[in-house]
């Protein structure tokens, strides 16, 4: 059952199904990404740039922020280098005139690091004269080992919090891990265990769980059974690395109409019978969960019909 609420699931005002990378000094995959219906893009200042073009991919997405400028159709996000960067300040100093919507911060070590992003971000705000508060944050949550041992604190952590999302790449770089994967392409117990604690912090702290990429972009099948268990498991979107991928992921995060059908005689049985909080239906039980649970799909169904137009 996924447990996640209405509001759980919203990131400045929106939900998350998809997120697509663009690398920041690619010109082209910037122009191309316009048109990719994703929910947000993430441009990339971080690992998909090489050290010696960082400058130019700061001016890049400067400008592709400036050029989309607020209030924009989609959302635009920048992942910038981690705070342990001397560039991850130049990042900063470079884009945030654009207003971004957010910032997804990688490889963060603790919910300490969230907050002290925040605090840059808040001098940002006040000498560019935007709203204090109004810039997101996205940590991607389970890249370094000590990472995995705080992630319940996200609880206290920053209003800016918008999501948690992990990542198994770096991880199994950091641990000297030979593969994340096994034979069946099934995340190895290690890789597991930094997913579920990803998806249980976000959910404690009342945020977005966003799922990790799929790297295998020609594998729309497998990209669709993974987005499949994770929107099981409680996630409620995907990072995504190449546009094929969005409308895949886009697909699996939205309700079916058979879902919503369910929801709706699910809500409706149990306004017909007030005060009765454990009912049947098709010869199941159901009582307040599952009357939650339909809420949420609803709730998600009507944000997406809003969010369409
Ligand atoms: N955003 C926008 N456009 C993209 C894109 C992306 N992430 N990935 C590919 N495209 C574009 C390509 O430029 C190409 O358009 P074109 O034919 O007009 O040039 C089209 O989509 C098809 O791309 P394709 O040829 O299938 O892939 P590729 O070999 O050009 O690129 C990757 C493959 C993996 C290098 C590319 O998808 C990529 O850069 N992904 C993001 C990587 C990233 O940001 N990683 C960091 C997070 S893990
Ligand atoms: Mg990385």
């Amino acid at each position: 059952m996924q447990a996640l609420g209405p509001d759980a699931a919203e990131a400045g005002g929106m939900r998350f199904r998809s997120l697509l990378f663009v690398p920041g000094d690619s010109a082209r995959k910037l122009s191309k990404s316009v048109a990719v219906p994703a929910d947000a893009l993430i441009l990339d200042l971080e690992d998909s740039v090489a050290p010696e073009n960082k400058a130019a991919a700061r001016e890049r997405v400067a400008d592709f922020l400036s050029e989309h400028s607020q209030p924009r159709q989609k959302q635009l996000w920048v992942r910038i280098n981690s705070l342990d960067q001397p560039a991850a300040l130049k990042d900063l100093a470079g884009i945030m005139h654009g207003r971004p919507d957010g910032i997804v911060q990688p490889k963060t070590r603790s919910p300490d690091d969230v907050v002290l992003l925040g605090q840059h971000l808040e001098r940002f705000e006040k000498d560019l004269g935007f709203a204090i508060g109004s810039t997101r944050i996205l940590p991607v949550s389970t890249e370094t080992p000590a990472a995995l041992f705080s992630l319940g604190d996200y609880v206290h952590c920053d209003q800016r919090l918008a999501g948690l999302t992990w990542g198994a790449e770096d991880l199994a770089t950091a641990v000297g891990a030979l593969s994340n994967k096994d034979r069946d392409g099934n995340w190895t117990s290690p890789f597991q265990l930094a997913r579920s604690l990803c998806l249980f912090a976000a959910h404690a702290a009342e945020v977005a769980a966003i799922d990790t990429i799929y790297a295998d972009f020609f594998d729309l099948e497998g990209l669709r059974a993974s987005c499949d268990e994770a929107r099981r498991d409680g996630f409620s979107g995907k990072l995504a690395i190449h546009p094929d991928q969005v409308v895949v992921i886009n697909s699996a995060f939205t309700p079916s109409e058979e879902e919503i059908n369910q929801a709706r005689r699910i809500v409706d049985l149990f306004a017909a019978n007030p005060g009765v909080a454990a009912l049947s239906l098709d010869g199941v039980m159901l009582d307040i969960p599952h009357l939650k649970q339909a809420r949420n799909i609803l709730a998600m169904a009507a944000d997406r019909d809003s969010g369409d137009r």
